[in-house]
């Protein structure tokens, strides 16, 4: 009697003493199948609104995609449409473009002409206005608009700001 409660207890021990290990050795597990802090920071690309400047277009880099950032200047303002209006990101003062840099056709890299106000893909001749909308097929939409969230005179790509989902429901982005 006395012995078979001695291994009752023993077992109840070495029960507890697995099932700590097991939960040790799953923790381990998916620690080792979730992705490292650098890789899930590299998701994201933080940009500095301050420096950019008014009809000159930068590329920056989101995820290995070319990333067009452009300012736009007082006159564009004036004179844009609402739907083109509707794709400004604002920060701080500022109203920029900012788009996935590739032609939705077939994925080229279209050039801006600052004199033009304009993208041309040299592919196969599609335009695109200072906004990324199509101005002239074979480009089926407008460019993609990334996911961004705006922090201050920061702008988070890869993150989903509030401005972001309300372009996105309103079909905007894609
Ligand atoms: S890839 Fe741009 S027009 Fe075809």
């Amino acid at each position: 009697m006395k012995n078979s409660s001695r291994r009752g207890f023993m077992g109840k021990a070495f029960g507890a003493v697995a099932g700590v290990g097991a939960i040790a050795s799953l923790y381990a597990m998916k620690k080792s199948w979730d992705p490292l802090p650098s890789v899930k920071a590299a998701g994201f690309t933080t940009l500095d609104m301050s420096p950019y400047e008014e009809n000159q277009l930068v590329t920056e880099k989101w995820r290995g995609k070319p990333i067009f950032v452009m300012k736009k200047t007082a006159e564009m303002l004036a004179k844009q449409t609402e739907e083109q209006a509707a794709r400004d990101i604002k920060v701080g003062d500022g109203h920029y473009m900012i788009a996935i840099g590739l032609c939705t056709h077939l994925g080229c890299i279209p050039a801006y002409n600052a004199d033009d106000k304009g993208f041309l893909c040299a592919c196969h001749g599609g335009q695109f206005d200072w906004s990324g909308q199509v101005t002239k097929v074979p480009p089926p939409r407008g460019f993609d608009i990334p996911p961004f969230k705006i922090d201050g005179m920061k702008l988070v790509l890869g993150e989903e700001g509030p401005e972001y989902k309300a372009m996105k429901a309103s079909g905007i982005t894609l």
